[in-house]
């Protein structure tokens, strides 16, 4: 379906007192508003229990804004023109109340533009209350209006093991179609994510290197220098894997090794990115120590100064055993990829906050420069995805002088540099998407089910009561030392980010 641009639309946002919506959500919609990006007319409705008053919230909001958006107010007539489409409806989402008094509001609002009624919910709200809104959204008729188009947008986690994402997955097709269902992944709205794609796919020079015949390795690195700040009872129950790895880190992968498909659009992106999961070699439980590696941190420094342990955080076990960090060795069973490893790992309170996806070519099969006294590095493709956005290719070089000395040398790209710019929030991507219509950029149903089903063996084998508990590694380090031995045993070294 092609975009549906410049067509009025209202977001109502559920769970519009918490973070998300302050951090995330408004300046992210306030960014492409002042960029002149925001299709208008619009209107955003935030909806939560507190009594807040429309007034009070633009002024909340207004101050997110000062502190989150990558875009100032440039003048207060800018702000003021944006602060009139913000309205707050409070209610408990439970009560069918709500949806009644939310009805009206979006009556009046569409009552009082032209063009249809397009309506996008965001569920910025516990998982827990996903299915009691769902239900709400279909039993109040607000999921059918006239002449227009409704989505949702839900963030995650979406579940916490296979059994739970399916039954999530089947509420929500209970009141709306697949294709009304935006499920979010940040990562994949990040700039230098799709980057990535315009690297595989719209260079000719590099997919003919891009299989086992020149690639040795892959390694994803989604390393963390934060704790678990306030966040220590939704972190007992996650932990790393479930957090990080089942979504971000195992997007990331399918896009590395996904075939090209046939265009960029939602249903053959999601296709591709479906085959990899399938080739992935389903994990072996009695065999979890060899592909997979917990750790937790323990005291130690950030930036300089004295942190607490994983373990003396707020709302956190003291002898708690939840993963804050994770590796795992994936294997892609497919021609492409046949025996590569592709390593992962993700991690809270390493030594600094760093993504990157690094693809370690294969040596060159003959060295002729048998009198150059050092080995040659291979060559490198480093794609960083945050901080320093960009990408960088190390090839070898010979150094200056009479010798023939040998040292690699770095052929960079800084997204900074070249477009003099901060790249936009991934937020701000993704929510013009839902607007106009495009998912390729979310998770679909059988993806989100299918991770879980991957990771299914690791999450049970680390819950047993006589499973090893996690390695510790000191805050402010690069993980546990026997993330370094889980690595070695393959003859291979984490790359220092
Ligand atoms: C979220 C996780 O999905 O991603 C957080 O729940 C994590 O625990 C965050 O901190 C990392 O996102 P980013 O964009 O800061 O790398």
């Amino acid at each position: 379906m092609p975009p549906s641009t410049d067509e009025p639309f209202t977001l109502v946002i559920f769970g519009a007192s918490g973070d998300l919506t302050r951090r995330k959500l408004v300046p992210a919609l306030w960014s492409l508003y002042a960029g002149r990006t925001l299709p208008e007319p619009f209107t955003i409705i935030g909806s939560a229990r507190s009594e807040v008053g429309p007034d009070e919230f633009r002024l909340r909001m207004r101050d997110a804004v000062r502190e989150f958006a990558r875009t100032q107010p440039p003048s207060a007539n800018v702000w003021d023109r944006f602060a009139a489409s913000l309205s707050y409806v409070p209610g408990d989402p439970a009560d069918p109340a709500l949806y009644t008094r939310l009805e009206h509001t979006l009556k009046d609002v569409e009552g009082a533009r032209p063009g249809p009624a397009n309506r996008l919910f965001y569920f910025a709200t516990p998982p827990s209350l996903y299915d009691t809104i769902v239900a709400n959204l279909g039993a109040s008729g607000l999921a059918n209006p006239r002449g227009g188009w409704t989505r949702i947008i839900v963030e995650k986690p979406f579940g916490h093991d296979y059994a739970s994402a399916r039954a999530l997955n089947s509420q929500l097709a209970s009141a709306l179609r697949e294709d009304q269902i935006y499920r979010i992944d940040h990562y994949l709205g990040k700039e230098t994510v799709q980057n990535l794609l315009v690297l595989r796919f719209a260079n000719e020079i590099f997919e003919p290197l891009w299989n086992r015949s020149h690639v040795a390795e892959v390694q994803i690195t989604v390393a963390e220098a934060l704790g678990v700040e306030t966040r220590g009872a939704y972190y007992e129950e996650a932990g790393a894997l479930r957090d990080m790895m089942q979504n971000h880190l195992l997007q990331l992968l399918c896009l590395i090794a996904m075939e090209p498909p046939v265009t960029f659009d939602a249903a053959p992106v999601h296709d591709e990115k479906n085959k990899v999961m399938h080739a992935i070699r389903p994990l072996d439980a009695r065999k979890i120590d060899e592909i997979a590696l917990r750790g937790q941190y323990g005291p130690g420094f950030a930036g300089g100064k004295p942190v607490p342990g994983y373990r003396q955080e707020k709302g956190v076990a003291p002898d708690s055993r939840t993963e804050t960090y994770a590796a795992l060795r994936l294997t892609v069973d497919n021609w492409r990829w046949a025996g590569v490893p592709f390593y992962l790992r993700t991690g809270k309170r390493l030594a600094k906050r760093v993504s990157e996806i690094a693809i370690r070519f294969h040596r060159t099969p003959h060295m002729i420069f048998h009198r150059a006294p050092s080995g040659v590095e291979p060559n490198e493709l480093v794609i960083r995805i945050q901080p320093d956005e960009g990408m960088a290719l190390t090839v070898a070089a010979k150094t200056p002088g009479p010798d023939l000395k040998l040292g690699p040398v770095g052929l960079h790209f800084r997204y900074g540099e070249v477009f003099g710019a901060e790249p936009p929030e991934a937020y701000e991507r993704l929510l013009l998407d839902a607007v106009h219509g495009d998912s390729t950029l979310y998770a679909r149903a059988d993806w989100v089910e299918k991770a879980w089903s991957l990771l299914g063996p690791v999450l049970d084998t680390w819950a047993q009561a006589s499973a090893p508990p996690p390695h510790l590694y000191e805050a402010g380090s690069w993980g546990p030392a026997e993330a370094d031995a889980f690595i070695a045993r393959d003859g291979g070294a984490w790359r220092q980010p």
